[in-house]
């Protein structure tokens, strides 16, 4: 296990803490942009209210509801719809890294990652409802947005995608899903990394 990150259990151990969840929703797709360069995967992140990208998910407590239920309630208001999130899906739990000035063992934030695949039909269902119906649609939420794993001829795509801003460590969550699960090969992902600092 990395540093700074713990098991689901030990992390509930911290009653004084406040716990969060969060998920990447994602889906195999047989599109092409173009009609020649394959997309492959559908990976969903969303715009948020503070202007950075992150995954859906929020603010649970765990005195009052199970993280994973809390999670799928969390994901209802942000996409209109309930995705149920299980524990087979936790990837893990770690402290948030303190912002300057903010840091004290009282306000102590653990973040609680999760991944699943589904269907590529629940990915436009939740696109969908994410626009519409979703109660945070607006709000918290300005929209949702797939995450380019391609390269393009000019350079764009995966490496311009990684130059946003994102909330908290969302964007190493990302690119550890990306490795992890083989959705992006690791020379593709350090070429991509290399063209988002340039
Ligand atoms: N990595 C690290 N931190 C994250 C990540 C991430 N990938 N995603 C979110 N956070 C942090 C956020 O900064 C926030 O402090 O986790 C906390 C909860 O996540 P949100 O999704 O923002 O919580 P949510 O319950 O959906 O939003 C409700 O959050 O920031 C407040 O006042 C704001 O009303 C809003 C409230
Ligand atoms: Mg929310
Ligand atoms: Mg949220």
């Amino acid at each position: 296990m990395a540093s700074g990150q713990m098991s689901r259990d030990e992390a509930l151990e911290c009653t004084r803490c406040r716990h969060a969840c969060h998920v990447m929703l994602y889906s195999e797709t047989a599109s092409q942009l173009f009609g020649r360069i394959p997309i492959r995967y559908i990976v969903l992140m969303q715009m948020r209210f503070d202007g950075l990208l992150g995954f859906p998910g929020g603010f649970v407590n765990p005195s009052e509801e199970t993280l994973e239920a809390g999670l799928t309630r969390e994901l209802l208001e942000e996409l209109g719809v309930a995705v149920p999130v299980s524990t087979e899906d936790h990837v893990e739990s770690c402290f948030s890294p303190p912002r300057s000035g903010t840091c004290s063992s009282s306000s102590r934030l653990i973040l609680h990652f999760y991944v699943k695949k589904i269907e590529e039909e629940q990915i436009r269902e939740i696109e969908k409802a994410a626009a519409s119906t979703a109660a945070d649609h607006g709000l918290e939420v300005l929209g949702m947005v797939r995450v380019p794993l391609y390269t393009t001829k000019s350079g764009g795509g995966l490496s311009c995608f990684l130059s946003h801003s994102f909330i908290g460590v969302a964007r190493s969550q990302l690119l550890n899903s990306l490795l992890r699960l083989h959705l992006v090969s690791p020379g593709d992902l350090r070429e991509a990394l290399r063209g988002s600092q340039r």
